[in-house]
C-alpha cells in the first residue's frame, strides 16, 4: 500500500468526484475552529465524559483520556483534515480521489454510516437535554418531580410518544442548520453559540467551586488514584471517550476540513480544537462533581448522572433553578452543534453524487435518521424487551458505534495517510513542514494509533 501516487489532477476534471465546481468554504479561520469545537463539545463532554470519569475513578481516567488526545486524537484529526482539504470533496469522493485505489471510497461509506448511525440515537438523547430544559423553563419538572428524579426520567424515556417528539425536535432544528449552509448556517451559529457555550460553563463551574465541601470533588477530579491506573478497564474507557468526544472516525471532521481553504493552517487547528474540547470536559466536570460530592451523592451513577443525580442537586442547591435551565440549555445546545456536523457528513455526500440542493438533501437525511431513532427512543418504554447482552437498543447502538465504528473509522484513517500516501503526500497535505514534527505525526499514524486501535479490538473481544 505504501507510496501510492496522490492523485493531483484539478478538483473539477475528476471524473469520478462529480462536485460542483464552486465548493463551500469557511469564510475564517476562527469560523472553521470554532464550528469544529462545536462539532467536537457536544454530549460527550458533559453527559459522557461525567458518568464515565465518575465510573473510572475520576483523575486517573482524566490522566490517560488526556494522553489518548494527544497521543491518537490530535494526529488522527488532523490526518482526517488533510483528507478533506486536499480532496475538496465529500467524505466517499475524498478517499478516492486523492489515491488511484478506488477501493477506500469503501471506507468513506462505512463512516459515513457511522455519522448516520451516530446521529440517529445522539438526537434521542440531545431530545431528553431539550425536554429538561423546556420542563425546567416551564416549572414542570420542579413541581411534578417532587424530589422523585428517577421515576420522573423513567416515566418519561417509557412514554410511547414523548421521547420521540423530542427527537424530532432536534432533528428539525439540526436541519434548519444545516441547510442554511456552511458559512450562512453552520459558521455562523457556532461562531455565536461557541462562546456562550464556553461562558455558560465556566459560570456553572464557578458556582460548583463555591458550594461546601467543593474540595472533595476537585479532589476526585484532580488527584489520581494510582491504583486505579492497574485496571485495564479505565485505559480503554479513556481511548473509547477520546475517539467519541474529539468526533473521529465519523467522517465529520473530514467534511470540516473539506470547507477549510487552501492555505489553512491544520495542524495548529487541530490542537486548538482538541485543547478546547478537553478545556471544555474539565471545566464542565468542575461544574458537576463538586455538586455531586458536595451533596453526598455518588459519582458512579452511569448515563443517568446527566438526568437524575444532577437534578436530584438542583433540587436542593441554593439557585439550582437557575443552575438548571443553564446546565440542561447547555447540554441541549452542545448537542445541536455536534449534530449539525454529523448531519453535514452525509448531506454533503448527497449534494454532491446526486446533485441534490442543500435542502433536500437535509429534508432526506433528516428523515432517514429521525426514522432510525425511533427504536432507541422507544427502547426505554414500548421496546424496552428488545435486549442484546442485557442493554437496551440505545445503549447497544451507543456501545457498537463509539466502541467500535468509531475506532474501525480512527484505524482506516491512520491507514489511510500512514500508509496510502507517500510521507511526501501526507506532509505536503497536511502541510507539516518536512522535520521531525513531521516525522513523529506519521510515526504516531502508521504504528501507534493501529496498535492501540487493534488492544481495543483484542479487549472488547477476550477481556
Ligand atoms: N464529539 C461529539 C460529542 O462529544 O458529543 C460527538 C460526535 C460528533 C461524534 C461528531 C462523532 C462525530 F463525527
Amino acid at each position: 500500500m505504501s507510496g501510492a501516487k496522490v492523485h493531483r489532477e484539478p478538483v473539477e476534471r475528476d471524473p469520478v468526484q462529480r462536485e460542483p465546481v464552486e465548493r463551500e468554504h469557511w469564510n475564517s479561520r476562527a469560523g472553521f475552529v470554532l464550528a469544529t469545537i462545536g462539532c467536537a463539545a457536544g454530549l460527550g463532554n458533559i453527559w459522557r465524559f461525567s458518568y464515565v470519569a465518575g465510573e473510572n475513578g475520576g483523575a486517573a481516567f482524566l490522566l490517560i483520556y488526556v494522553a489518548c488526545i494527544a497521543v491518537l486524537g490530535v494526529p488522527l484529526m488532523l490526518g482526517e483534515f488533510c483528507i478533506g482539504r486536499r480532496a475538496q470533496a465529500d467524505a466517499v469522493s475524498s478517499f478516492g480521489s486523492v489515491t488511484r485505489h478506488s477501493a477506500w471510497g469503501v471506507a468513506g461509506w462505512l463512516m459515513v454510516a457511522a455519522s448516520c448511525v451516530l446521529l440517529s440515537y445522539y438526537a434521542v438523547i440531545a431530545g431528553w437535554a431539550y425536554k429538561y430544559f423546556a420542563g425546567y423553563l416551564s416549572g414542570v419538572i420542579t413541581d411534578t418531580a417532587g424530589g422523585k428524579f428517577a421515576d420522573y426520567f423513567n416515566a418519561f424515556v417509557a412514554d410511547p410518544f414523548e421521547p420521540v417528539l423530542w427527537q424530532l425536535v432536534v432533528v428539525v432544528s439540526t436541519e434548519v442548520v444545516v441547510v442554511a449552509g456552511v458559512q450562512r448556517g453552520i459558521e455562523r451559529f457556532n461562531k455565536i453559540l461557541m462562546p456562550l457555550l464556553g461562558a455558560t460553563v465556566i459560570v456553572l463551574a464557578g458556582y460548583g467551586l463555591s458550594l461546601d465541601g467543593a474540595s472533595k470533588g476537585l479532589t476526585f477530579l484532580f488527584r489520581p488514584d494510582w491504583a486505579a491506573l492497574a485496571d485495564p478497564a479505565v485505559y480503554f474507557a479513556a481511548l473509547g471517550q477520546a475517539f467519541f468526544t474529539l468526533g473521529i472516525g465519523a467522517d465529520a471532521l473530514l467534511t470540516y476540513g473539506s470547507y477549510a481553504p487552501k492555505g489553512e493552517k491544520l495542524a495548529p487547528a487541530a490542537i486548538t480544537v482538541a485543547a478546547g474540547d478537553t478545556l471544555f470536559a474539565v471545566i464542565a466536570g468542575v461544574a458537576i462533581f463538586p455538586a455531586v460530592f458536595a451533596f453526598g451523592l455518588d459519582p458512579a451513577q452511569g448515563p443517568m448522572l446527566a438526568f437524575v443525580t444532577l437534578p436530584e442537586i438542583f433540587s436542593v442547591m441554593p439557585g439550582g433553578w437557575l443552575f438548571a435551565n443553564a446546565f440542561f440549555v447547555l447540554l441541549g445546545l452542545a448537542a445541536l452543534t455536534s449534530a449539525v456536523s454529523l448531519l453535514e457528513v452525509s448531506c454533503a455526500v448527497l449534494m454532491s453524487r446526486l446533485q441534490w440542493s442543500r435542502r433536500k438533501s437535509a429534508i432526506v437525511m433528516g428523515c432517514v435518521v429521525f426514522a432510525a431513532g425511533v427504536p432507541s427512543a422507544l427502547g426505554f418504554g414500548l421496546l424496552a424487551g428488545i435486549q442484546f447482552s442485557g442493554l437496551g437498543i440505545l445503549e447497544s447502538i451507543d456501545r457498537i458505534a463509539s466502541g467500535i465504528v468509531l475506532p474501525i473509522g480512527g484505524l482506516l484513517i491512520a491507514l489511510f495517510v500512514g500508509w496510502a500516501w507517500s510521507r511526501t503526500d501526507a506532509i505536503d497535505a497536511a502541510g507539516l513542514p518536512d522535520g521531525s514534527l513531521a516525522s513523529a505525526w506519521l510515526f504516531l499514524l502508521r504504528y501507534v494509533s493501529p496498535c492501540l486501535i487493534a488492544l481495543i479490538f483484542l479487549w472488547l473481544l477476550f477481556g
